[in-house]
This record gives C-alpha cells, structure tokens and sequence, in this order.
C-alpha cells in the first residue's frame, strides 16, 4: 500500500496555489443534473470524492466530459435511472446530495446511505425533515435512502441543528418546488453560498444564502451556466497551519481571505504574523507559538476541519491548550498517533486539554481520516527524524497533489510503496 515517507526538520518556505473546493464541488457537481442543458463547471479539485461522484453520476446516464484537469461539461439530458448505488458511492459522504437534486428535478431518487469520514456519528434527520416539509415520502430500506413526490411544494422549514449538508440539499429540492421554501437555522457556510449561487446562474431564486434565513422562491426549470467553484477554504487553512507548525512562510496563493479570518485570527493568537492581500495570504512563524483556546463552530466560528491541524500546533507551543469540539462526537481519533510522536494530550469527551511539548519525533503512523491525516503529516514534517504515514488514501479523498505542493514547499515528503522504497527514500535524504 502507499505510504508517505517524511523526514522532518524543514521549515515550510513559498507559495501554493490553492484548488477549487471540495465541499463546494460536490453539491454543484450534483446540482449540474437539475438542468437538461449543458452545465459548464471550472475550478474543480481533481480528488478522489469529486471523481467518484462524477463517476456515479456518468452511470446514471449523464454525459460528463473532461475539458481539461479541472473544467468539465455536464449534460443530464439523458438519465435514464435514479438510482444511484455503487460500491465506490457508498464511499463518500457528498452522495447524498444527488438526493436534493434529482428528488428537485424527477420527483424521485433513491440513493446509498452515505458513508465518508469517519469522524462520529452523522446523522441525516434534518435532511429527511426537509424532503418531507416539502411533501416527499422519504424511507430508508436495504441501504438506500429513497424519496418520491407527486409535487414538491414549498414549505417553512426550521432546521434543530446547523447542518451544511441539510441545508444544501433541501435548498436543492426547493429551488425547483412550487412557492416558496425558507429554511431557518440555515448554514451559512461560504460552500452554502457557492451552490446557491451556482444555481442562481441557472435561473435560480434563492436569496440570504449566508445568513441564518434562505429563501427559495421555486422555479419551473433550471437552464445551462458556466461557473467556477470558490477556492478551498480548508486546504489554505491546511496549508496555512503548515506554516505555522513548520516555523515555515508560506503564501496560500488564489484564496479568498474573507472566508479564512477566524483561521488567520488563530493563528495571529498564537504568535505568527498573518499578511492578507487581495487573493493571498502569507504566514509567518518565526517566535514560539503559544498556547490558546479554541472551539470549533459552524461559519464563521472556527471550523472543525480545521480542529486536528491546530491541535498539531497547540501541542507544539508553551502552555496548556483547550481544544473543544462542537460539531462531530468523535474527531480526537488522531490523538493516540499525536502521543506516539511525543505530544502530551488528554481527550475527555469532546474536550482535548494539550500541554505543548517541545518537539515531536517522527514515527510510524496511519491516517485516521481525511483531515486528521493531512494535520499528522503536517507533524511529521515537524518532527525530528523519519516518520511513514499509512492509509493515505484518506488524505487523497479530499486534497489535491498534497505530496507535491508541500514538496514545492521544501518539504521532505515522497510515496513509497513499499519497505525498499522507504529505505531508498532514507539513502537519498541522508
Ligand atoms: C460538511 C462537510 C464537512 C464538515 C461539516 C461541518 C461536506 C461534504 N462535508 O459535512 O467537511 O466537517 O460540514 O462543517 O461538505 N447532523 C444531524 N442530522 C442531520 C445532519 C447533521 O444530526 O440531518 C449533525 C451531524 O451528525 C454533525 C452536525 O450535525 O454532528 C453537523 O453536520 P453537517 O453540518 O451536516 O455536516 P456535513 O454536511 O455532513
């Protein structure tokens, strides 16, 4: 299987050019079927969730064509099922979203329960709440999560718990449903306002995407756009705490500051120097970090993407750190592999309480999800000696060329496949 093999020790130093997002990508790629016509989207990140989903999408019947690495044409003229199970798709959490917009577009669809990170336990309720305050009949049986309607017709929907993923799904059903939809206690995540803003460039009428209250005015159809896919919001934030764990400078280049301020705030408050320009923002860390609290929270609070790579910070700085997790109920799975390379770290509930530590010393590891595994190569970057990382595949679900960016970076890191690899790695390195 491959492995990162790391040799720690280097400070991070230039610039990276951040991807379109993730997060963002999945519900517009999934969005692109509410339309018959040619769906034109940029900027989107070459990683294995977005490819999975083109690819269930493409057995579906819908045309996808490749334009080049990020540019692609969707055409759902064709579907010719709405049923959407495979293994692969299983795989990925975004899945789900072809729910909102097939259920918008056909007035059904049935699709795999979706797995994806395994960061707790992800509930779907406010999603099922939503399709059904719009009149589907939703049920779950054998696996699949199936809705139908007559007609879907708007409704006022209060949502118990700021959920990304609900929100953007019914706002999908809703955009083609008669009346009007609002959704309350929306999510107001800069992904929520991306997909709302792609479908209004598709004749779309949602308004207060990015407040707490979004409101769809339903449309009878959707018609062809061409859109670019904002930048990553977490894959610069990654990139930025790299800086700030490696005592690196490095400049997350095509970003949007805006949507990284409680990023930079972070790591203003831990001792580094943060420059914002227009679509740039630069990171130094040249004192010793210092300890803080922080507390993950939907937009704008902190965002729990973010929780495992500034722990990898905190537990690098002078004094004692709280970390609290709001959001998921198990995402402190990292922490065991953290204390392997030296940090001193106890998780009580969804509370880590870190005393930093001077230094981490490289070792064995295994990823134990998407971002936590980007946070741990960031600590073997940081650390004294050589360290591997296993089940990379976690990492590749959601950042694009990581291995080589941060290598751009200056940074000792390259795959092996295997044992003779590692130790070839070692000889070049010396
Ligand atoms: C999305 C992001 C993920 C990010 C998360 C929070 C994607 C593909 N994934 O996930 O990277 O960590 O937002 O910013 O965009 N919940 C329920 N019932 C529901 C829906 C959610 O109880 O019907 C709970 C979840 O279990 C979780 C919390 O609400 O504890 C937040 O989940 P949600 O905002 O929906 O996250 P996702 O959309 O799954």
């Amino acid at each position: 299987m491959e492995q990162y093999a790391i040799k720690g020790g280097n400070p991070l130093v230039g610039e990276v050019e951040i991807g379109g997002a993730k997060n963002a990508a999945l519900p517009i790629i999934a969005a692109s079927v509410m339309t018959d016509e040619t769906v034109y989207i940029d900027n989107v990140p070459d990683v294995r969730d977005t490819n999975v989903l083109l690819k269930s999408m493409q057995d579906l019947g819908v045309m996808v064509s490749r334009q080049n690495r990020h540019r692609y044409t969707v055409n759902a003229a064709n579907i010719h099922s709405l049923i959407v199970d495979d293994d692969n798709i299983r795989k990925i959490r975004a899945s789900y979203y072809l729910i909102g917009a097939l259920l918008g577009k056909y007035k059904k669809a049935e699709v795999a329960l979706p797995g994806g990170c395994n960061i707790g336990s992800r509930g779907i309720d406010q999603h099922l709440k939503g399709f059904r305050a719009l009149g589907a009949e939703v049920e779950i049986k054998h696996g699949l999560i199936r809705a139908s309607a007559e007609k879907l017709v708007g409704s006022h929907i209060y949502m118990d718990i700021v959920s990304v993923g609900a929100t953007i799904n019914v706002m999908m059903a809703a955009t083609l449903a008669e009346g009007t939809t609002i959704i309350e206690n929306a999510a107001k995540e800069p992904h929520v306002v991306d997909l709302a803003n792609f479908l209004n460039s598709m004749g779309a009428n949602i308004k207060g995407a990015g407040t707490d209250v979004i409101r769809i005015k339903g449309v009878q159809k959707l018609h062809g756009t061409d859109y670019a896919i904002i930048p990553d919001q977490i894959e610069a934030g990654t990139f930025m705490f790299a800086a700030a764990i490696t005592k690196g400078d490095v400049t997350v280049k095509n970003v949007i500051p805006k949507h990284l301020e409680s990023i930079s705030a972070k790591l203003l408050e831990i001792g580094c120097e943060v420059e914002e320009s227009d679509d740039a923002v630069r990171v130094v860390s040249s004192k010793p970090l210092r300890h803080t609290h922080v507390k993950t929270l939907p937009y704008p609070g902190f965002p729990t993407d973010m929780q495992p790579q500034i722990a990898v910070a905190l537990a690098l700085s002078q004094g004692t750190s709280i970390v609290t997790e709001s959001i998921f109920d198990n995402r402190f799975k990292y922490v065991d592999e953290l204390t392997r390379m030296g940090a001193n770290i106890k998780v009580e509930g969804n509370t880590a309480i870190i005393d930093g530590v001077a230094k981490y010393t490289g070792a064995g590891i295994a990823a134990p999800d998407l971002r936590a595994g980007a946070a741990l190569v960031m600590a073997c970057l940081a650390a004294e000696g050589y360290s591997t990382v296993e089940e990379i595949q976690y990492i590749e679900r959601g950042y694009e060329d990581f291995c080589m960016k941060l290598q751009s970076l200056g940074a000792q890191i390259e795959k092996v496949n295997s044992e003779r690899e590692f130790q070839k790695f070692k000889l070049k390195i010396g």
